[in-house]
């Protein structure tokens, strides 16, 4: 970068000193993962130069014959990838392509969203009430089991009596298997379209370690930068089975893409996107994936040795989920200390959680992204237990009720964290061990 160092070095110095953080964590973050060197280099490409409204061949600009070849290749490798008959990869990120799925489908104020609820581990764009989808749609949203399950025969009960338009399926923070057959069964049984969100599960999906939705779905949607590895950005996928339901579903969703919702697609990240998938097709690509929920399976194995109560009891996939409740540990809290000690997670909300989602009981963490090093089953060992050694640092530390006795709590506890030899010491520990395994 060496461009940026001197025309601006404010800009280069910060990105140098993301690399550097981004270098000496373990970033646990599921849904962050670290893309290639050749992504990067197609999405910074002089294709950000270009405008491109429209589609291949039918553009409303001049000079597209090659964005034409690049938006192409990033189809066809899609479509090859998924086993699916028709994508569009212009999305600029997920929560536009859900959107631009419930425009292509639903009639605003009038049709209804089915989705699996913010607080059990649905994403925003399922019906939230604070997002558009829960704005500007009727919403019914599902929840988990006591177990903390989906529990399909609730599912259907539901879908019966509300009757949704679209069922939304998929999660950010689900561990285990998705049944896409039992949610197909239940679409087709009430007449819903049914939308397979796969952003979390794709790259294990083209990995083979988690079943496809592509014979059970209508519409598949995924982001393309977790799992999958590729660029930030989206795709949305129609299958044959959705095809048969509406031959016009294609045409539908190009259409509220563009000029429905979005402008010029964003063609540098069009190409990264098509590099992406040309790296998932390939026999290291399964590996990985495998390699992912091996590792995902290891950790929580043994997180269970020091009794971390796991939502479900465990993972099948990248993600665990760990109620603090057990610990007497507030989830902002411990995931304010395990980012001192050099782990990088997020706090989340467990099932039936009873804090408000700023200060929730919970923590999600994955192993995507420290796989992409090439970590394994040995450093999950020693993962756990610094996340056990840490956790017990803050043991009994619960966030006050009062907005002003909370910041007061803040103030106290961040100097405590920061200044706390057992944390520091892992984070060198953990320094040393991620120059062992280099960024790709
Ligand atoms: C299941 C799911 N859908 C959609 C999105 C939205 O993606 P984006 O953040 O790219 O808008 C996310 C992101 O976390 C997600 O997990």
């Amino acid at each position: 970068m060496s461009q940026l160092k001197n025309s601006d070095p404010q800009v280069f110095e910060l990105i140098k000193e993301e690399e550097i953080r981004q270098k000496e964590v373990l970033e646990m973050i599921p849904s962050e993962n670290y893309t290639s060197a050749a992504v990067m280099e197609a999405l910074g490409s002089v294709l950000t130069n270009k405008y491109s409204e429209g589609y291949p061949k039918k553009r409303y600009y001049q000079g597209n014959k090659i964005v034409d070849s690049v938006e192409t290749l990033a189809q066809e490798r899609a479509k090859k990838l998924f086993g699916v008959p028709y994508v569009n990869v212009q999305p600029y990120s997920g929560s536009p392509a859900n959107a631009e799925i419930y425009m292509s489908l639903l009639e605003p104020l009038k049709d209804k969203i089915m989705g699996l609820s913010l607080a059990f581990g649905g994403h925003l764009t399922h019906g939230a009430p604070v997002s558009f989808s829960g704005k500007y749609f009727k919403t019914v949203a599902y929840e988990l089991s006591e177990h903390g399950l989906l529990d399909y025969d609730k599912i259907f009960e539901i879908a019966k009596s509300e009757r949704p338009k679209i069922i939304v399926c998929g999660a950010t923070a689900y561990p285990r298997i998705i049944d896409f057959k039992k949610f197909g069964e239940i679409a087709d049984e009430v007449e819903a379209f049914l939308l397979a969100d796969i952003s979390h599960i794709a790259g294990l999906i083209v990995a083979g370690v988690h079943p496809s939705p592509a014979p059970y779905a209508d519409i598949i949607m995924t982001t393309t930068h977790k799992t999958l590895r590729g660029p930030r950005g989206a795709m949305i996928m129609v299958t044959e089975k959705g095809l048969l339901e509406d031959t016009e579903l294609a045409e539908k969703i190009d259409k509220a893409v563009f000029p429905g919702f979005q402008g010029g697609p964003h063609d540098n990240q069009t190409a990264a996107i098509a590099v992406a998938l040309e790296e998932a097709g390939k026999p290291e690509f399964q590996k990985y994936g495998q390699q992912v929920v091996k590792n995902a399976k290891a950790l929580a194995l043994e997180l269970k040795k020091f009794d971390f109560d796991m939502v479900s009891g465990g993972t099948d996939n990248h993600l665990i989920l760990i109620d603090l409740g057990s610990k007497k540990v507030n989830g902002a809290v411990a995931a304010y200390a395990l980012e001192v000690a050099g782990i990088v997670v997020n706090k989340n909300a467990v099932p039936n959680d009873t804090m408000p989602p700023f200060y929730p009981s919970g923590i999600r963490l994955g192993t995507p992204a420290i796989t992409t090093r090439g970590m394994k089953e040995r450093e999950m060992v020693k993962i756990a237990a610094w996340i056990n050694t840490v956790l017990n640092e803050v043991h009994g530390e619960q966030v006050p009720d009062t907005k002003e006795t909370r910041s007061a709590f803040w103030k106290i506890f961040r100097t405590k964290a920061k200044e706390n030899e057992n944390l520091l010491k892992i984070a060198g520990e953990i320094k040393e061990l991620t120059q062992k395994f280099p960024l790709p």
